[in-house]
């Protein structure tokens, strides 16, 4: 009997939480960002995944010393600890992972040890997409 009770004091408390009952707020609150505005209560789809270029084209460099563009998605972790981009570009495993390995002036020794200032490789390289979402406007200029 004592079960039955705790039981339906369970699903009492329960339903009280679903919030069936509780009153809906539906007021929108407008937010602002680089990707426009938006209510939270509006329900849309998914925005569209961009799609990169295929891994082993490299893109074509558009001026001397320009940090070659990423031609493959570039969300791999860069903590203090690790680096997710070295284990394909380091130069001990760049060959078995069909990457190029990390330019020359990228490393310290004969070993490829990378240098402090190449650590956070997409302070200079980024990523290109064809992205299907509206992007924020660049005026960035090589002249
Ligand atoms: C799973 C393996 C892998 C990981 C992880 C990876 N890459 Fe790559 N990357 C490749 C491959 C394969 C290519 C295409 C071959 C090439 O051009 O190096 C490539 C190409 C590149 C290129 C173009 C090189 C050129 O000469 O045009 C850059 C720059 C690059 N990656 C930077 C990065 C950065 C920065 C990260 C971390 C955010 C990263 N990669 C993580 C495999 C990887
Ligand atoms: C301070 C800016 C900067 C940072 C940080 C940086 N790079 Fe570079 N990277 C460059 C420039 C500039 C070049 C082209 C000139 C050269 O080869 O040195 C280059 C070239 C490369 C190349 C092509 C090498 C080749 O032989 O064609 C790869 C691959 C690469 N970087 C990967 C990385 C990875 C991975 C990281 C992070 C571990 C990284 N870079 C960090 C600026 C940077």
């Amino acid at each position: 009997m004592k079960r039955v009770l705790t039981l339906a004091a369970l699903f009492v408390a329960i339903a009280g939480c679903s919030g069936q009952n509780a009153p809906v707020n539906n007021e929108p609150v407008n937010v602002q960002s680089l990707a426009g505005s938006a209510q939270i209560t509006d329900v849309r789809p998914a925005d569209a995944l961009p799609t990169y270029p295929k891994r082993g084209t490299a893109i074509e460099r558009n001026y001397s010393e320009q940090p070659p563009l990423i031609p493959h998605k570039d969300d791999y972790a860069i903590t203090l600890n690790k680096n997710g981009c070295l284990n394909c570009h380091s130069w001990d495993k760049a060959e078995r992972m069909k990457a190029t390995p990390v330019a020359k002036s990228h490393t310290v020794d004969a070993k490829g040890t990378l240098n402090g200032h190449n650590y956070f490789c997409t302070q200079c390289h980024v990523a290109q997409a064809d992205n299907k979402t509206e992007l924020v406007e660049n005026t960035f200029s090589t002249k």
